[in-house]
């Protein structure tokens, strides 16, 4: 089956491993799949839904699109765009947000995580920011959404938005419903220190995460000094519910070499850790510092990255702008 491929990451500086791993890996391999059609956003809208400072935010947006570059994503084969260029995104966002359910936002976990315990603080974005990931998704008619396990919960609520947009305006299938794609393994990359936090670009400590920008000392220094704990490694018939940052590690390194767990943990059944973590860190340097490098490259050509977002931008509009006209006509504009 042919497939319409659309997700985004935001721009707000430090993509990780988690980002590589759980969502831009996979985005490459359904690029290069030459039946799928493929969308890819730097979601800036959605980055201001916490403050940002305007340069900082221009700055991450060219890093996003070179992180895009650099892990192999092509803008021949994919359209790749920042979301405040396309300006349907916003209207989308506003007419699905009518029809959304205050009782349907206020499940999201996300959102509570985000806030904090003072909600009153939070940003109105904050709490509608699914809504406006829901118009992403829509615009492009897209089949599956390639995504991290934290975003199962948005996509759920845009396809319980999609099919109420249809039987209100009585358009049956006008909107897509979206399908997730998570992958089973790896979707969930957790903290080098803390097990059950995931990984991620708020954790305070760098070393709770491997940036993509990292080079090879500081890779290999981030690892040394991973959490893990006295016992050997793990066979096959251990459990690994007590000890999440040792299954942690092995995703890690079963994801980078593309094999099952399973098989990680018969290479290593039995040995120490600091045998392990040696091959982890040779097989991170070894698939990450090439990335980084490139990343640093594309950074020192602004330019040429402004161009491959405007063309995208481009190529995006005349999807968007049109599904948009037609959803205003639907609801009587
Ligand atoms: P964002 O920018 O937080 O993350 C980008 C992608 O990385 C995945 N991810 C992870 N995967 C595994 N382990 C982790 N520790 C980890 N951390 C992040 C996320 O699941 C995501 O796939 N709301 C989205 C962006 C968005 C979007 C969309 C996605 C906006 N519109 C439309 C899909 C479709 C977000 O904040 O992702």
């Amino acid at each position: 089956m042919n497939k319409k491929i659309f997700s985004g990451v935001q721009p707000t500086g430090n993509l990780h491993l988690g980002n590589y791993l759980g969502a831009i890996k996979n985005f490459v391999e359904l690029q290069n799949d030459k039946k799928n059609e493929c969308v890819y956003c730097v979601v800036d809208l959605h980055s201001i839904t916490v403050k940002q400072d305007a340069k900082i935010l221009k700055k991450n947006i060219r890093e996003t699109v070179a992180t895009f570059i650099a892990s192999g994503l092509n803008p021949d084969k994919s359209i790749i765009f920042n979301q405040s260029a396309v300006s349907a995104h916003a209207e989308a966002a506003w007419i699905l947000g009518c029809v959304s359910r205050m009782g349907w936002l206020s499940r999201m976990t996300q959102f509570k995580e985000k806030a904090g315990k003072d909600k009153e603080k939070a940003s109105v974005g904050l709490y509608v920011y699914p809504v406006l990931m829901s118009a992403d998704i829509l615009l492009y008619d897209a089949t599956h959404v390639p995504v991290g396990e934290d975003q199962k919960q948005h996509l759920e609520l845009c396809r319980d938005i999609a099919q109420k947009f249809n039987h209100d305006f009585n358009a049956p299938d006008f909107l897509k419903v979206p399908e997730p794609l998570i992958q089973k393994q790896f979707s969930r990359i957790m903290s080098l220190k803390d097990g059950f936090k995931k990984m991620s670009k708020s954790d305070p400590s760098d070393f709770s995460r491997i940036n993509l920008t990292d080079d090879k000392d500081l890779i290999i220094n981030k690892i040394k000094k991973a959490k893990t704990d006295t016992s050997p490694m793990p066979g096959l018939k251990d459990n690994l519910e007590k000890r999440p940052e040792v299954e942690n590690l092995i995703g890690i390194y079963s994801s980078l070499s593309n094999q099952k767990t399973d098989k990680t943990k018969i290479e290593f059944e039995g040995k120490n850790f600091s045998f392990f973590k040696n091959k982890l860190s040779e097989l991170l340097v070894e698939k990450i510092d090439p990335i980084a490098k490139k990343i640093k490259d594309l950074l020192k050509d602004e330019s040429s990255l402004d161009k491959i977002l405007a063309e995208g931008s481009n190529k995006a509009d005349n999807f968007a702008s049109k599904k948009v006209n037609e959803i205003k006509k639907l609801v009587g504009f």
